[in-house]
């Protein structure tokens, strides 16, 4: 069959990236008998530079029109960047942003594995590793503060900036089903992560989550204060299944996550919504400082293709096969500089995405 991927490079690393993920996607093609047909969209700091905003409608559309979207990173260095000279709506994260809402991409798949091949990167001791941890953030991607009103202004002399968190209970109806969607799968659990000791939303959310488990009764929900969540993950990551929670604390905490695996560079996204078309991209940012260097970890971008075929192709068996590439090519020591350690072997994007590809 063919399929119909919009491809965003986007910007730094973004580029390099994407093209080893659409090699090894090229292989899988050939192995499994299915086209793969891209169509380049532009976003981010790129399309600034050639069309002066972040996403135009061309872009949107053309993503619309396609069966998913794969993409690399958007943004630069805040502090070097003109884009960054530019206001807020119109610089290179406010494509991203308008690409999820516009695309309707409400529930953002952060899976945090750890390779068992990667423990030495891990920064956590061995007893709190123990054999690993597998656990995935479901964030809430097109509400909260993200998407509030804000302002700055200046009252007598005095600059005042106001940034408003609205959620209704739809939205957080929607997501927690997901989470316990994603829990029954998993055969697994839900801690809710909220800070209903303070905020009026969080405390919503939690009444609402609690609706929602009563339709999955069976699968056991834990809610947890958001400043709680940041300590445990670094104390014991083990007791996690699903983390569910908003926007914006989803954003923050899958960093964490991602750290304590080893590498950002290792994880993988899905951002769905009520239809197939999805957006696959790495948990990562551009990483303007080692651009074109060949040395950022293709990995992330490679699992997120994977994921792709998983959720919006329903090629299960294909996703199975780049997942065990990437754990061969591991198992054989083949490292890219963020997740090198002693005794392995220090290989550049383009090569790490070859050895990939190659046993696909
Ligand atoms: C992410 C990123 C984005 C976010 C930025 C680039 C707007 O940090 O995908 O986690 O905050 O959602
Ligand atoms: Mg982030």
């Amino acid at each position: 069959m063919d399929y119909k991927i919009a491809v965003i490079p986007g910007d730094g690393i973004g580029p390099e990236i994407v093209r080893e993920a659409c090699k090894v996607l090229d292989v899988v093609g050939k192995k499994f008998g299915h086209k793969f047909c891209y169509t380049e969209v532009l976003m981010g700091g790129v399309s600034i530079d050639k069309t002066g905003v972040p996403l135009t409608d061309e872009a949107l559309e053309t993503a619309k029109a396609s069966d998913s979207v794969l993409l690399g990173a958007v943004g630069g260095d805040v502090g070097k960047s003109n884009w960054y000279k530019l206001p807020p709506n119109l610089r290179p994260e406010a494509g991203l942003l308008a690409i999820r809402k516009g695309l309707g991409l409400f529930c953002n798949l952060r899976p945090a594995v750890l390779f068992p091949q990667l423990k030495k990167a891990c920064p956590l001791k061995d007893e709190l590793v123990g054999d690993g941890f597998d656990f995935v953030v479901v964030r809430e991607l097109t509400g909260g503060v993200y998407f509030g009103k804000r302002e700055t202004v200046t009252e007598n002399g005095v600059r005042k900036a106001t940034d408003t968190m609205p959620y209704d209970e739809n939205e957080i109806r929607r997501i927690a089903k997901w989470a316990f969607e994603v829990a029954k799968k998993r055969k697994g659990h839900v801690t809710s992560v909220d800070k209903a000791n303070v905020l009026d939303t969080s405390r919503l959310w939690r009444q609402v989550v609690k609706e929602t488990a009563q339709e999955y009764n069976g699968i056991p929900l834990q809610d947890m204060l958001v400043d709680n969540c940041a300590m445990q993950l670094v104390k014991d990551p083990k007791q996690f299944d699903v983390i569910l929670t908003e926007n914006m604390f989803g954003d923050i905490l899958s960093d964490e996550a991602s750290m304590i695996t080893g590498s950002i560079g290792m994880l993988a996204s899905a951002s769905l919504g009520e239809t197939k078309l999805g957006l696959y991209e790495p948990s990562h940012g551009s990483a303007p400082d080692i651009a074109g260097k060949n040395i950022a970890n293709p990995i992330a971008t490679i699992l997120s293709a994977a994921m792709m075929l998983r959720y919006s192709f329903d090629l299960e068996e294909e996703a199975d096969c780049i997942e065990a590439a990437v754990n061969s090519v591991l198992d054989e020591g083949w490292r890219t500089a963020d997740i090198m350690s002693e005794g392995c072997k220090l290989i550049g994007t383009k090569e790490m995405g070859d050895q990939i590809a190659e046993r696909i």
